[in-house]
């Protein structure tokens, strides 16, 4: 019985390796199929393309600090439908050296599905404290002509039937106000079937970016009051004086009652303001449902974060990043986020979100300490427990070795 069942095995195995064979020389002989087409994957890539290569169309002055910038699509590529409020990436070459960052489109979703020549527009705000190099880079240097990559469309923040409410509340400051400068323009086409009340926080009229443009969207069901907070700082009719405060969201929210679930509030803005807010927001009981937050970019100064070890911030830190077969070692000041070291040292490592959200720049941590600050901590819990982290979100505390992907 053993011979047999041994004879019978080595018959089989023979015999299955006459049939790989003849399979695998009939693969070796097959013509390949040119039309074969996967409908789902053409689909998602018309939806959301790797890349979109774009041209700059116009450059235009919204306020004496902001630039707004229009962009087509060339070689052949098409703009992908996209949500008021979500984000564009754009890929830059500054020094010899990749950076990416993120921009709220500020142009509505329908200027980019419809007319001759579609487009989307993103405004870059110059000069303000902290800001980062990239986007004092666009402001100086994007000109009309310039080719550029574009990833898009990314982003949570934009207004969802289903979940959010048809009173929309948006508490912005500076150029927080773009992605609702886009719902504003999606509403007054008609496109966009909700009520929104902008309150928009500046210190004075100087600051305000956008500001003729959205007063020229003649709309019932857009609302945008100015709050001015300068000591002595002009006020024109309509506007609020102070801060974007809890009395003045009250009076904004619909039957003035924030607690009764009937308003969504959206919060754009800079780190400060959105501190402030939450507080505000908190102190009204308003549902955490009703809450949507956006928060630009990464805190512009980590010691202001809760939890942040006090000194920790003059340190400088030995990095080593491994990536396939490399292995570098880079300083890191403790004020910067592993991302921005990375890119001052020139290692590739791609984003989108920049503030921790997205996950895109997941990055594990072999040895060292770290600080992630509460407000961009968008880690799932399996990433925090097996040691990932987001680069751009990330503060170095010691030491550390990081392993990211190859590029
Ligand atoms: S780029 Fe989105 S989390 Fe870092």
């Amino acid at each position: 019985m053993k011979k047999l069942k041994i004879k019978g095995f080595f018959k089989d195995i023979t015999g299955s390796m006459r049939v790989s064979k003849r399979r695998n020389a009939s693969i070796k002989n097959a013509s390949p199929v040119n039309d074969y087409k996967d409908p789902i994957k053409e689909l998602a890539l018309e939806l959301h393309p790797v890349v979109t290569h774009v041209i700059v169309k116009k450059v235009e002055d919204v306020s004496p600090t902001a630039r707004k910038f229009t962009f087509v699509a060339i070689d052949g590529d098409k703009l992908p439908p996209f949500e008021a409020g979500q984000y564009v990436s754009l890929d830059l070459e500054i020094d010899g050296k990749k950076a990416y960052r993120p921009y709220s489109i500020s142009s509505a979703p329908f200027q980019a599905r419809s007319g001759e020549e579609p487009f989307f527009e993103i405004t870059v705000r110059n000069g303000r404290p902290g800001q980062g190099y990239v986007s004092s880079y666009i402001y100086a240097n994007l000109k009309e002509g310039m080719k550029l990559e574009a990833h898009l469309p990314y982003g949570q923040f934009h207004i969802e039937p289903l979940r959010d409410s048809k009173n929309i509340v948006a508490l912005a400051g500076g150029s927080g106000i773009t992605p609702f400068y886009s719902m504003a323009q999606e509403i007054a086409h008609g496109t966009l079937d909700v009520d929104l009340t902008i309150l928009y926080g500046s210190v004075s009229h100087d600051d305000i970016i956008l500001e003729k443009q959205i007063q020229a969207i003649h709309c019932p069901r857009v609302k945008f009051i100015n709050v001015i907070s300068g000591e002595g700082a002009k006020l024109l009719p309509g506007d609020e004086k102070g801060f974007i405060s809890r009395d003045i969201i009250k009076k904004y929210s619909v039957d003035q009652d924030p607690s009764n679930g009937k308003t969504t509030y959206f919060v754009c803005g800079p780190l400060p303001m959105y501190l402030f807010i939450n507080k505000e927001l908190e102190a009204l009981k308003v549902p955490y449902r009703r809450i949507r937050m956006e928060v630009f970019g990464s805190t512009p100064d980590v010691t202001k974060n809760e939890g942040y070890p006090a000194g920790k911030e003059k340190e400088v830190y030995k990095i080593t990043v491994k990536r396939g077969i490399h292995e570098d070692i880079i300083d890191a000041k403790g004020s910067e986020t592993i991302q921005n070291a990375m890119e001052r040292a020139g290692i590739p490592h791609e984003t989108r979100c920049r503030s921790g959200a997205c996950g895109w720049c997941r990055t594990k941590v072999e040895k060292g300490e770290f600080f992630v600050p509460s407000v961009g901590d968008g880690r799932r819990a399996a990433d925090k427990e097996y040691g990932y982290v987001h680069a751009c979100a990330t503060y170095p505390l010691s030491d550390m070795v990081i392993k990211i992907e190859i590029e």
